[in-house]
């Protein structure tokens, strides 16, 4: 169903309501999400981007229920990843010699993935598309933002920027628009998005921001491919990119750890509770990842000033949930985050050692050799893990100060 945007620009997307998991089982979408298509209808007709691949049937069938299907001169593919090109061999069956505008990245991406030789136009930044009544398209290229391949497209007159990927959300909603969905849910999955997908790509997200602004584009609205479209106060999604893209945290400590027997959980609390008692001001978290989601308590780590890490020794090793989290948090390249390790063991011992490494590698500034503690904690034990999270706190509070005057 054709849905209206703005003057000859509509939504033919489709509303994902039941996706639970995205990149296969990689990201968590409890809200669904969206694949976001338009058309842009003037003297000339252009579909910018298609829909995942299992509603490629309805989405075609979609386009020629509403008697556009015929009428489409070209097609704009701001990016290659199967959510948005799925619906192409389909597409493409029905108007074969359509041309396909695309950056080179995503013919190779189109080609690699579809082994059809369609009529590509190679576009770079500041190609533009004439489409009629005096607008045309404007390409700008997004390189790794995420993919080699993407691009946006800015439509004139309208002053319409389809950002593709770019300060979309995983949230499926009956709206459209930003002013249509519920502000505490889009605000979260918007940074879930970006804390998930953009955080490593964080240098070229600062670049291109500056580039677009220097381009001093009116934008009257984000449509981005998956979510609700930025309608009002588009400005605000930029502004929220300019601060997460730079060294991004709140006044926040997450805990992440996982316990065999709950020796490691109790040090887990206690510790919050010495950091609380330290500074009252800073939000505290607390997560058992074998019992999370961890693309949440990935977002929490994304907020958060410090990491507390805890496993148990297990077979001198350290438990593989805490193992998978922390391979994935090395992934993201976070920078300027103070982390600590902490555990329990019977035997050797190795927990903590290995999760000091883990944390180095993943890039964080550690505070000290961490919190071992033999057997189960009885109360001293509790009182040294209250007095390690107080220490941290001060840590980082002291830290912090000596990095703000530097
Ligand atoms: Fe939404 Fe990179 O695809």
């Amino acid at each position: 169903m054709k849905r209206p945007i703005k003057g000859n620009v509509s939504w033919v997307g489709k509303t994902d309501w039941e996706l639970r998991r995205f990149h296969g089982n990689e990201l968590s979408t409890e809200h669904g999400s969206s694949y976001n298509a338009y058309l842009v209808e003037e003297e000339k007709t252009v579909l910018i981007d298609t829909v995942w691949a299992p509603y490629a049937e309805e989405f075609v069938a979609n386009l020629e229920a509403e008697g556009v299907l015929n009428k489409i001169d070209s097609i704009v593919v701001n990016h290659g990843e199967v959510d948005h090109s799925g619906a192409l061999p389909a597409l493409m069956r029905k108007i074969p010699n359509t041309p396909i505008y695309c950056t080179a990245n995503a013919v190779k991406s189109l080609k690699g993935q579809y082994h059809a030789d369609w009529d590509f136009h190679v576009v770079k930044t500041g190609d533009k598309l004439p489409v009629g009544n005096g607008k045309e398209l404007v390409f700008v290229e997004m390189p790794m933002l995420h993919w080699p391949d993407s691009m946006a497209t800015y439509l004139t007159g309208d002053n319409i920027l389809f950002s593709n990927d770019a300060f979309g959300q995983h949230y499926a909603v009956s709206g459209l628009f930003n002013d249509e969905a519920d502000p505490c849910t889009l605000e979260y999955e918007a940074m879930k998005y970006y804390a998930n997908i953009l955080t490593p790509l964080s240098p070229l997200v600062r670049k291109k921001l500056d580039e677009i602004i220097a381009m001093n584009l009116p934008i009257d609205i984000i449509a981005t491919s998956h979510g609700v479209i930025w309608r009002d106060n588009p400005g605000q999604i930029i502004e929220k990119y300019a601060k997460w893209c730079r060294v991004y945290q709140e006044n926040q400590i997450t805990i992440v750890y996982d316990t065999m027997w709950s020796g490691t959980r109790h040090l887990a609390e206690a510790i919050a509770e010495g950091i609380v008692a330290a500074d009252s001001s800073v939000a505290v978290k607390v997560f058992n990842i074998a019992k999370s989601d961890e693309n949440d308590v990935l977002t929490e780590v994304f907020r958060s000033k410090a990491v507390l890490a805890g496993s148990p020794t297990n077979a001198r090793g350290i438990l593989h949930s805490m193992a998978g989290f922390l391979y994935l948090v090395k992934e993201m390249k976070f920078q300027g985050k103070f982390a600590a390790a902490f555990g329990c063991y019977g035997w050797s011992g190795e927990g903590v050692g290995i999760l000091n490494t883990m944390l180095d590698d993943a890039g964080f500034a550690r505070l000290g050799e961490g919190l071992k503690v033999l057997w189960s904690p009885d109360e001293e034990t509790r009182k040294k893990a209250l007095d390690f999270g107080k220490n941290f706190a001060e840590e980082c509070r002291k830290a912090a100060s000596e990095g703000a005057e530097n």
